[in-house]
């Protein structure tokens, strides 16, 4: 538990030293859902200072689903809060997102689901601790563990895939990095931070003439010679939206 709340500590100062407009949490913040690890969670990212948008995982759900909403309400800091569906904008992109319930299985929320008619035509970031585009083939023949999905999963993708501007999905939950895209949809899977290789995810979008750009760049915080963890995607990479698809740009 103390290593946990040390790399966090790292994650969220490394985020300041970067000069970051504002810091996400992807959720799973808690390994059980209690009250100690989600308020500690919240309170270190709260005094970084920088705007935070938080979205519950399955493990902040284990001893109730609103666990995190409450511990967010009990901090009570102005600059964290969980992440919306009509989102906010953010630098001219507009960060949405959506938290997690139990329903038989891990479902959206009630009042999660993206409803892109509140959207314009700007780039969304989609916050979300279960991947939308399912990368489960490729993590099986690797021989890794996958775990489960997103119940209502293709639905909340399909909304996303139907509106023609691009969303940037930035997803947790499986730890590893990996890049996948699906129509106007470009996922960005991360890596944890709670174990190798203890990574932290910068990512800058940018938009003008038509097009859209988005940079990702992880970092370690605790570079590791012994510990090779698998990846699917390069630790830094370049993605550009342009003429309604989304291409590497490296
Ligand atoms: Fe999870």
């Amino acid at each position: 538990m103390s290593d946990t709340v040390t790399a966090f500590r790292f994650a969220m100062q490394s985020c300041v030293e970067e000069g970051v407009d504002g810091v996400v949490l992807l959720g799973d913040i808690s390994n059980s859902g209690d009250d100690w690890s989600l308020e500690t969670g919240v309170r270190l990212a709260a005094r970084t200072g920088l705007p935070v948008w938080v979205v519950s995982g399955n493990h902040d759900c284990f001893e109730r689903v609103e666990a995190l909403r409450e511990a967010v309400r009990r901090v009570g800091a102005r600059n964290v809060r969980l992440v919306a569906p009509e989102g906010a904008m953010v630098e001219g992109a507009r960060a949405a997102g959506v938290s997690v319930t139990m329903d038989d299985a891990w479902v959206s929320r009630a009042d999660g689901k993206p409803d892109v008619s509140w959207w314009g035509d700007e780039p969304v970031v989609w916050l979300t601790h279960y991947p939308l585009i399912s990368f489960e083939e490729t993590t099986r023949e690797a021989g890794l563990l996958y775990g489960d999905e997103l119940a209502d999963r293709e639905e909340v993708l399909r909304s996303l895939v139907e509106r023609p501007a691009p969303t940037v999905v930035v997803s947790g939950h499986v730890h590893l990095r990996m890049d996948s895209v699906a129509g106007p949809v470009l996922q960005l899977a991360c890596a944890a931070l709670v174990e190798p290789p203890f990574e932290v995810t910068f990512l800058d979008v940018e938009q003008g003439d038509g097009r859209a750009m988005v940079r990702v760049e992880n970092v370690a915080l605790v570079p590791s010679l012994t510990v090779r963890t698998p990846s699917f995607a390069p630790p830094k990479r370049e993605w550009v939206f342009e003429a309604g698809e989304w291409r590497s740009g490296s």
